[in-house]
């Protein structure tokens, strides 16, 4: 096994000293640059402009009053109130946009807020990375591959927002047409989870339709399958819990609290659905509710800071391990400078060797500066690992141990942990190695579907739900 693949680029957000004070338009980013804006470019700017007219005139895929409620939901999880559990595919695809893909992947989002439910003795707000996660951000603009026999570059797989997988170069093109197809694939796939959460998918609090095999391995610790087990008994009255906690039903409850969510890479897209409502102030992005910033494209004077600076939707933005207290507090005053409640997300993703020293200074400087955030933590996008054959791969172990220093640290610091957010399928993959129902090495090539980082797969996301609510001390 080889070493992490986090590179080693500097922390993005100590670019400029400066916060920014000019006026904010929907597109006062156009014309700023940040090495990851500038990765790929559209060859055709009239099919561009097309492409973007007709995204602005499209119906709008969430609502303001659904954003504004989210954000009330974030305020109450920065008061220790409430949880949010976000989660989903590292890139979605046109082609997984299907019924069993994106049933399977809402069943493990809400079996999973059960356990939290339970274990928490907290309502749990579910953001799914769906309905439009189809931008990914790249390392490098081109990567080498065969074509018609001989090895080329060609411009790196941007996600199927941006340009397509197939290694030709008509494939790896930018092709504006795909942001109509990525609005059109997110309305379906939305369409498709607002009808699943409106009839029948309560049913998933039935026993049968939970997998708990991994409770069997043999490996299992003693201690641990006692936990598992004492833990799912208790599940069982999770609704009568849910309604102690005044949620009523699933069915009751969804309207009020399963969310979209996706990186805001292309601003093009973004740009194309942010709009003012009737009796709102501000711009909306109505593309989704929840948009967050990557690590790689939050540089203070980067067009993305600049663009969702003037949102009016509740913002995340990720913080790796090299980002400085300063540079922090400064990234915070331009996306929230009104410190609004519910308004500004911090996704720590550190990587479990990095976290116990890189979290503490970050808690504590928001802390003593009071700066109204929710934190977030990302145990994925720290531990990614290559294999000797190299796969991309992550560890159940490391992911379990960032997870469980990040709870330490905000215990220590007297902050609050308000939310996880995981890469996660309902479908049983083979991306991430350990977990009890024990994938190994040599099973990755067993059913590896991701067209980018390797995700949780169903009972690995299930087995992470009861340790995560066994380490906030609750389960
Ligand atoms: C991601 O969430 O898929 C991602 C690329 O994360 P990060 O920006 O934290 O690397
Ligand atoms: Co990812």
């Amino acid at each position: 096994m080889r070493n992490a693949t986090e590179t080693d680029q500097p922390d993005p957000s100590t670019t400029t000293p400066e916060n920014r004070t000019g006026a904010w338009a929907p597109d006062s980013w156009h014309g700023m640059t940040s090495p990851a804006a500038e990765q790929y470019t559209y060859a055709d700017r009239a099919a561009l402009a097309r492409a973007c007219a007709r995204l602005a005139e499209l119906p709008p895929l969430v609502t303001s009053w659904e954003i504004e409620a989210l954000k009330s939901q974030i305020a109450q999880a920065q008061q220790g109130k409430r949880f949010i559990l976000q989660g989903g595919d590292c890139a979605e695809t046109l082609a997984d946009c299907r019924p069993e893909p994106i049933a399977n992947k809402l069943k493990i989002l809400l079996q999973m807020s059960l356990v939290l439910i339970h274990g928490l003795r907290q309502p749990v707000t579910r953001v799914g990375r769906f309905a439009g996660q189809y931008a990914k951000p790249r390392s490098s603009s081109t990567e080498p591959g065969e074509h018609n026999g001989s090895t080329i570059d060609l411009p790196s797989y941007f996600g199927d927002l941006i340009n397509r997988a197939a290694f030709t170069p008509e494939s790896r093109a930018p092709d504006p047409e795909l942001l109509v197809q990525g609005y059109q694939h997110a309305a379906m796939t939305l369409n498709f989870i607002r009808s699943l959460l409106d009839g029948g998918f309560a049913d998933l609090q039935h026993p049968e339709n939970w997998d708990l095999s991994f409770f069997h391995n043999a490996d299992l610790s003693p201690k641990r399958k006692a936990q598992y087990e004492r833990m799912s008994r208790t599940l069982a009255d999770g609704l009568a819990f849910m309604q102690n906690l005044g949620e009523q039903t699933l069915e009751d409850s969804h309207r009020v609290d399963f969310y979209t969510s996706h990186e805001g890479l292309n601003l093009y897209y973004e740009e194309s659905q942010t709009r003012t409502v009737p009796r709102r102030d501000g711009h909306y992005d109505l593309t989704t509710h929840l948009p967050w910033i990557g690590e790689r494209t939050r540089q203070l004077d980067g067009p993305h800071i600049e663009f969702f600076r003037g949102v009016r939707n509740p913002v995340g933005v990720k913080v790796g391990p090299k980002t400085q207290p300063d540079d922090l507090i400064r990234l915070i005053d331009t996306l929230n400078p009104a410190d609004e409640p519910g308004k500004l997300i911090l996704i720590a993703r550190m990587g479990a060797g990095k976290v116990a020293d890189a979290l503490p200074p970050l808690l504590e400087r928001v802390q003593r500066e009071q700066r109204t955030v929710l934190w977030m933590s990302d145990p994925m996008h720290g531990n990614g690992i290559k294999t000797d054959a190299g796969i991309k791969t992550r560890s159940f172990d490391d992911i379990l141990i960032e997870l469980e220093q990040t709870v330490d640290a905000h215990k220590r610091a007297g902050t609050t942990l308000g939310g996880v957010h995981f890469e996660l399928t309902g479908e049983d993959v083979t991306e991430c190695i350990g977990g009890a129902a024990g994938v190994g090495e040599h099973d990755l090539t067993r059913n590896y579907a991701s067209p980018c980082d390797p995700r949780l797969n169903y009972q690995q996301s299930l087995e992470l739900a009861f340790l995560l609510a066994g380490a906030m001390g609750r389960g």
